[in-house]
């Protein structure tokens, strides 16, 4: 079965200059085609979009959507004047081993549609409000039904009452070895008062000797080991990368790890903003995500963080959409998303707008008109 997609006002494929005159045949769940559109093979069906953008799906490489309960109250604190400071992280680990497997579902799956309905169409989503071999063997059985992309964050703080040491004995050996199966990377968070630079390799080489690639919350409320310890040890990405010195952006430029920012992070905890300008002119692949969570930052929409990442963080409206695209692809290593090209997997939005641009320029308004994905094998 094949679609040919026309009368498109501007193609951004990611794979150079937006284009214009052009359409798109999608065959089955690949890209089929891509060229002038009055060269377009012929096609089982065709849909018009009436100058239309169209571009790739969002690709969000950073979420945490399997929890119970919200901290609305811990926002509302915030911004009259608390800061953030993660120990929130504990009340929803509460209520999360307190809920049913079918709640837990129920609520992620709520989130990945409300996210696709927004043009995100590859998720990545982990764990970490288990924070037992039980609890978060679980959360990344619920994750895994939901994406491909699933991520053990059993290193996401020490539970109340518990050794440290311990606690990173459990998560290496017998927590790491009941989630692995339902992950695909791990992921440690490395920050004063969760885990030191020493715990978190411990963790990720027990992670990558099982297979799992390997991701790090890092330089987030504080300058830390994180960024260097992500680039030494080859981690696809370094998230958050708010607090950085100039030798962690020399690290995160000479490397092949993405700095994936998620501004909604600092917009939910009234913090300074990480400067993508920064990283970008020093050579650094950028991503944006929107760290989705019940503590600090309870969005799914990828176009709220590209318009914060334009207005607060020095990305042009063509940069920030990119990173919330192609950077989210690299990000998570994959060449099949995030980009528009024979081949790759037919995950396009169609905007209520002629131009990528819109996205930052109309920040808060509805433009998704469209989102089409490929078939079930590809969640969400
Ligand atoms: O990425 N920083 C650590 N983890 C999450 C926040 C989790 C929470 O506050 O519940 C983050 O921002
Ligand atoms: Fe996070």
């Amino acid at each position: 079965m094949t679609l040919l997609i026309d009368d498109i006002g501007e193609l951004l494929t990611n794979d150079g200059p937006p284009l214009t005159g052009a359409a798109v045949i999608v065959d089955g769940d690949r890209i089929g085609w891509i060229g002038p559109a009055g060269q377009a093979p012929a096609a089982d069906r065709r849909i018009g979009v009436d100058g239309a953008a169209v571009l790739p799906g969002f690709v969000d490489s950073h979420a945490h959507l399997v929890f119970a309960g919200d901290r609305a109250a811990e926002f509302a604190a915030r911004m009259a004047g608390e800061p953030y400071t993660g120990g929130g992280i504990r009340t929803t680990v509460a209520a999360t081993r307190a809920a049913s497997d079918d709640e837990l579902r129920a609520k992620a799956r709520k989130l990945v549609a409300e996210a696709r309905r927004q043009g995100t169409t590859t998720i990545e989503i982990k764990s970490g409000y288990g924070l037992s071999v039980d609890d978060e063997a679980r959360s990344l059985r619920i994750a895994r039904e939901l994406t491909g992309e699933t991520t053990f964050l059993g290193a996401h703080v020490v539970p109340a009452g518990v050794d440290p040491d311990a606690y990173v004995d459990l998560v290496r050996g017998p927590m790491l070895a009941a989630c692995a199966p339902y992950a695909k990377w791990v992921d440690v968070f490395v920050e004063r008062g969760a885990f030191d630079g020493e715990q978190a390799r411990e963790i990720l080489v027990a992670g990558a000797k099982l297979g799992l690639g390997l991701r790090v919350h890092a330089n987030q409320l504080t300058e830390g080991p994180g960024v260097r310890l992500a680039v030494e040890l080859g981690a696809a990405s370094a998230d958050h990368c708010t607090h950085l010195s100039d030798s962690d952006v020399d690290a995160l430029a000479g490397s092949g790890t993405v700095a994936t920012l998620l501004p909604g992070a600092e917009f939910s905890t009234r913090s300074p903003y990480p400067d993508a300008r920064r990283l970008l002119d020093a050579g650094v692949t950028v991503a944006l995500a929107t760290d989705c969570n019940p503590g600090s930052s309870y969005t799914s929409s990828m176009a709220f963080c590209i318009a914060l990442a334009v207005r607060e963080m020095g990305m042009t409206p063509t940069e920030a959409v990119r990173a919330a695209t192609a950077g989210g692809a690299r990000a998570l290593r994959r060449d099949d998303v995030g980009v528009l090209r024979a081949g790759a997997r037919a995950d396009l939005i169609v905007l209520d707008a002629p131009s990528h641009l819109h996205l930052a320029y109309r920040p808060g308004v509805p433009l998704i008109r469209a989102v089409l994905q490929d078939g079930p094998s590809n969640h969400p």
